[in-house]
């Protein structure tokens, strides 16, 4: 017999990033002070970052050594009734925020806007409505102060991440090969890096067949009746179950190297209709402190599908590894935020000898922070955007060229 109580488990809600800004609606509130080391000396040029690629808007500065000088995150909590992000919300969400955004970034920097050197922004992939709201807002701010200007790539900058440190010391320098693994709710990757400024090739290894993993880890929870965004939920909620009482597959092992969540997905949601059909109560309860309960055997389930989420990426990591070792793992997305994942993916790392970066729980989510470092790597080699060229792009190759 299982020794848990019931009503055991809980969840605590928004634990969301530090120095964000919350806003459900009402007016902005700033979160507690930065811990930047505001007014250092820093190293020119000062990268001004802008990320609005889906339901976070986000600002950040860099210096030129990729010290992070302030990071400032809004999630858009309005999507919540809705269970997931509505793009034309989420558009008219970033054009509100920008002023307090942008001002927070500035301020936590310690800088004016007049003293900001470079601009970088996301131009894809994202909700293009979404994209159009900050890149339009770099490329007027970087033409009208006659400022470099580069159109970023997001999951080129969700590749790099790891690399940036919080500590307020300079980021570390990319090394010339590594592999990164960029788990998010639109992606799952495994992407070789080789050579680095105007000798950078990405190549993807391995990407995803149908659905990615945090947008499988969303739909799950959604189902369990969770609220958006479902996916941190459950991981917090998997901790109190039981994988083992619950194993689901992990995806087929081909030849090729490829992920595939959909057919997981619908493993698990199939346990759950079989759990309510044997009468169990599936529903979350909310509890007075905003935390969740579950019945044992749907935090089993979760747990479960959690395990096979995760296996399945290290099966893909080692698969590649067996082929062409691996020095470095990058690993980075929304999904690096994942508890199962940082404790499975760092023991394998030491088994095999393989040296990890996993990306700050501080820059996992989306942020500006990452856009403006991805913005410094593409100024070291000469790589700039005529802001006037750059459109935003719902999906995008990698190393695709930002204008025609
Ligand atoms: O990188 P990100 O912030 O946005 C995209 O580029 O998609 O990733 C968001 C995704 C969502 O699907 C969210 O549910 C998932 O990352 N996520 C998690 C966790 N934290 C965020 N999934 C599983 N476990 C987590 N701890
Ligand atoms: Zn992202």
């Amino acid at each position: 017999m299982r020794p848990k109580p019931l009503m055991a488990n809980r969840v605590r809600r928004g634990c969301m990033r530090f120095e964000s800004i919350k806003r459900s609606g009402g007016p902005i509130a700033l979160g507690p002070p930065a811990v930047y080391p505001a007014r250092m000396a820093h190293a020119r040029p000062l990268v001004f970052g802008i990320e609005t690629s889906c339901d976070d808007t986000a600002c950040a500065v860099l210096d030129g050594e990729g010290r992070v000088l302030s990071s400032v995150v809004s999630s858009q909590l309005v999507h919540r009734p809705y269970g997931g992000v509505v793009p034309e919300i989420a558009s008219r969400e970033h054009l509100r925020n920008w002023p307090a955004v942008s001002a927070a970034a500035l301020q936590q920097a310690g800088l004016e806007l007049s003293e900001v050197d470079a601009v970088a922004a996301t131009r894809g992939p994202g909700l293009v409505g979404a994209l159009l709201v900050g890149l339009s807002l770099g490329k007027s701010l970087a033409f009208a102060r006659r400022l470099p200007f580069f159109g970023v790539h997001h999951m080129e900058a969700h590749l790099y991440s790891p690399f940036l440190r919080v500590d307020g010391s300079p980021a570390e320098p990319p090394p010339e090969r590594f592999v990164g693994l960029v788990v998010s709710g639109g992606h799952s990757l495994l992407l070789e890096v080789e050579g680095a400024g105007a000798q950078e090739r990405i190549t993807a290894m391995a990407e995803t067949r149908d659905d990615a993993i945090g947008e499988a880890f969303d739909k799950l929870g959604k189902r369990v009746g969770l609220p958006y965004p479902q996916g941190p939920k459950v991981d917090a909620l998997a901790e109190s179950g039981d994988a083992a009482r619950c194993p689901l597959p992990v995806a087929a092992r081909g030849t090729e190297l490829f992920f595939s969540y959909s057919g997981l997905k619908s493993q698990a949601l199939l346990v759950l209709e079989r759990l309510r059909a044997a009468g169990i109560d599936t529903r979350p309860r909310v509890l007075a402190d905003g935390g969740f309960e579950l019945a044992p055997e749907v935090l089993d389930l979760l747990a479960g599908f959690r395990a096979a989420a995760v296996a399945q990426l290290l099966d893909r990591v080692e698969r590649l590894h067996e082929r062409r070792p691996i020095p470095l793992l990058a690993v980075s997305g929304g999904v690096a935020a994942n508890r199962e994942l940082r404790r499975a993916i760092t023991r394998w790392c030491e088994a095999a000898g393989v040296e990890l970066r996993l990306v700050p729980l501080k820059f996992s989510g989306d942020n500006a922070a990452m856009i403006a470092w991805r913005g410094l790597l593409l100024q070291s080699s000469g790589r700039t955007t005529d802001p006037l060229l750059c459109e935003a792009q719902s999906r995008i190759p990698f190393y695709a060229p930002a204008g025609p």
